[in-house]
């Protein structure tokens, strides 16, 4: 006997939400779709343990093949930025070999805190060479200290590195040099005295960024090596205060190519507690980046790129059932799609050793990334939820080169939705659901239908769908993409990849707390 649905919900009593709707897809790019650059989901990495991510003697299997992942579903491998924090706190020493860094006792709030001091040699640089081949990378250099001699020590030694011949051979390329990790906060940290502000950055920064950018042969925004300017930490400074300000007219100012800004949308530094719900909102994941809409304006009318050059859930490092989550791996979805449409051409997510907020764990894990307390047995190097938001993005970006973007008007509050294009046609879409669905989640589980309504044309027959796949928002582990799961020893995938059937002129379902991608 078939029970009509209504009186099962009758029955028992269930609040079934039904929701559906329709969502306009257009058939060819509309006028403003932005261009989806290849390393749109690129890392920033905290300064101090870089060697773990490379490894020192040989490469870092397991972080080479999590970078390859990415790389193989856009032909790019992840631009890499090593700096932050500890940016400013390295000296470069002739007798050092690759690092001696000294860090501050670990807590249950920062199981593993950042390098108090940072010293480097040639050797640090060169570690460059186990990256992927093919990969990008930028490095920061220290303004914090105001030294210009040791910031060009560092500089000699970031252009030497990629010089020799193994980094050459390698593949991995030298971009862009940072002067200066977030100077904004210096009046807050002690670099710089409390009365600093943009006005006297500005010349601060040209007098160290100039002998840098001369040390480096850098010769103009348009060489092979190019300065990043600005990676604020808020917006404390902002980029069109610099540009009044007549940065881009000074010498280093001439060899800025590409402005960065940086964005958490909370910060656990000294702990507290904050809802996953309210990461898994369509509304604050648009209203924390709308915020640069100004200065991206104003970045593009100077003919300069604009990225967010370090960025991620919650700042110092994340917080514990919210960062290291499978929902927050929707919100990176939402969150990077979403900067690409406003023209923040690459998200580079931020890592460090033991970060909760990280992709990939790159080394063995001796204490618990959420309190400190020992891990018996150690916890190999691993990739936590939010690795596999990457996966989705990237397999949206595709391997074009030149696909574009758009977002798409979806009528319901935790749906939001985007397609991309290629060669000035529909190719694929994916629909996020952000609705939490949470371990202490009861009765049915809602999900949302989907129509399709073409625009500018009619599309008919089945396409493809793959899903991301999680039990429940809160959970730290097990999801899976399309089929596979990413929890591996080696970084590869297990199981096959699972593609389902959809009839266009059906749709689909989509759970909450969950994402789907569209071939069509
Ligand atoms: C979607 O469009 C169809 C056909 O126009 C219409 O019958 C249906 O009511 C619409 N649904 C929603 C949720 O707007
Ligand atoms: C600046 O850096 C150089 C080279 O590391 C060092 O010798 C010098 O003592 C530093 N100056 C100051 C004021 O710290
Ligand atoms: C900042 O304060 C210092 C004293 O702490 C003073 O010498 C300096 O002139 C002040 N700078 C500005 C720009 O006000
Ligand atoms: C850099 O390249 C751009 C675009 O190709 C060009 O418009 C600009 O004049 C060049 N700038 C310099 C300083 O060479
Ligand atoms: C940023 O997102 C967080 C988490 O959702 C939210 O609490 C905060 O209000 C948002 N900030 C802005 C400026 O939208
Ligand atoms: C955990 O212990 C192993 C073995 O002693 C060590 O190699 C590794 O570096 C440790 N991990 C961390 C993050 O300290
Ligand atoms: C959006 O959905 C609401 C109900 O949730 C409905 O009242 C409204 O008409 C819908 N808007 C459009 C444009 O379909
Ligand atoms: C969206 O999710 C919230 C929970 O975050 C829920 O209360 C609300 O009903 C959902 N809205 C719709 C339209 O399903
Ligand atoms: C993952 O799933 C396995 C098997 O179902 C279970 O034992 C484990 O507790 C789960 N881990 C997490 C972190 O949810
Ligand atoms: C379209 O998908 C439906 C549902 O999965 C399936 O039954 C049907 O055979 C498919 N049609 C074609 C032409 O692949």
């Amino acid at each position: 006997m078939i029970v009509p649905l209504s009186i099962i919900a009758t029955a028992i009593a269930l609040p079934i939400i039904v929701t559906a709707v329709n969502v306009s897809v257009p058939l060819a790019p509309p006028s403003g779709a932005q261009t989806l650059s290849p390393t749109l989901v690129s890392f920033s990495i905290e300064q101090d343990n870089w060697p773990d991510w490379t490894g020192t003697d040989s490469r870092n299997e397991f972080v080479h093949t999590a970078l390859l992942n990415y790389a193989a579903l856009t032909g790019h491998p992840p631009n890499i930025r090593v700096g932050a924090n500890s940016e400013d706190h390295t000296f470069f020493s002739p007798t050092v070999t690759i690092n001696e860094d000294q860090f501050p006792p670990p807590n249950t709030v920062t199981p593993y805190p950042e390098a108090s001091t940072i010293t480097v040699g040639d050797e640090y640089y060169q570690l460059s060479r186990f990256l992927p081949s093919g990969t990008h990378m930028t490095w920061g250099v220290n303004f914090g200290a105001d030294n210009v001699t040791n910031a060009v020590n560092m500089v000699k030694s970031i252009i030497k590195a990629f010089k020799t011949p193994s980094v050459t051979s390698s593949g991995v390329v030298l971009d862009l040099i940072e002067v200066g990790n977030e100077a904004d906060l210096y009046k807050n940290n002690g670099l710089r005295p409390s009365n600093w502000t943009v006005n006297q950055y500005v010349p601060d920064w040209i007098s160290v960024a100039g002998p840098v950018a001369q040390a480096a042969g850098i010769t103009g925004r348009n060489g092979s090596v190019s300065l990043q300017g600005a990676a604020f930490a808020g917006q404390g400074f902002t980029p069109r205060q610099i540009f009044n300000l007549g940065i881009l007219n000074s010498a280093p100012g001439k060899d800025i190519s590409v402005i960065s800004q940086h964005r958490y949308s909370a910060a656990f530094c000294d702990g507290g507690s904050f809802p996953l719900v309210s990461f898994m909102s369509k509304s604050t994941i648009r209203s924390n980046l709308t915020i640069f809409n100004a200065d991206i304006a104003a970045t593009h009318a100077q003919g300069l790129r604009y990225i967010l050059g370090e960025t991620n859930s919650i700042a110092c490092h994340g917080a514990p059932g919210v960062s290291n989550t499978a929902g927050i791996a929707l919100w990176m979805i939402d969150y990077t799609l979403q900067a690409s449409t406003l023209g923040m051409e690459q998200a580079f997510f931020h890592e460090g050793v033991g970060y909760k907020y990280n992709f990939i764990q790159p080394i063995t894990l001796n204490r618990s990334i959420i309190d400190n307390s020992p891990l018996n047995p150690p916890q190999p190097p691993h990739v936590q939820p939010v690795y596999y938001g990457g996966l989705v993005v990237n397999t949206l970006v595709g391997s074009t080169g030149s696909s574009r973007i758009v977002e798409l008007s979806v009528n319901d509050s935790n749906v939001s939705g985007y397609a991309a294009f290629e060669g000035g046609k529909l190719v694929r879409a994916v629909f996020i659901n952000l609705h939490p669905w949470l371990a202490s989640s009861t009765g049915t589980r809602p999900s949302v239908h989907i129509d399709f309504a073409f625009t500018g044309g009619s599309k008919s027959g089945n396409a493809t769908a793959r899903r991301f796949l999680i039990q429940h928002a809160d959970d730290t582990a097990n999801v899976t993409w399309a089929g596979q799961s990413f929890e591996t020893a080696s970084g590869l995938p297990s199981g096959s990849v699972v593609r389902e059937s959809v009839v266009l002129s059906k749709g689909l379902d989509l759970p909450a707390t969950e994402a789907v991608l569209v071939d069509f």
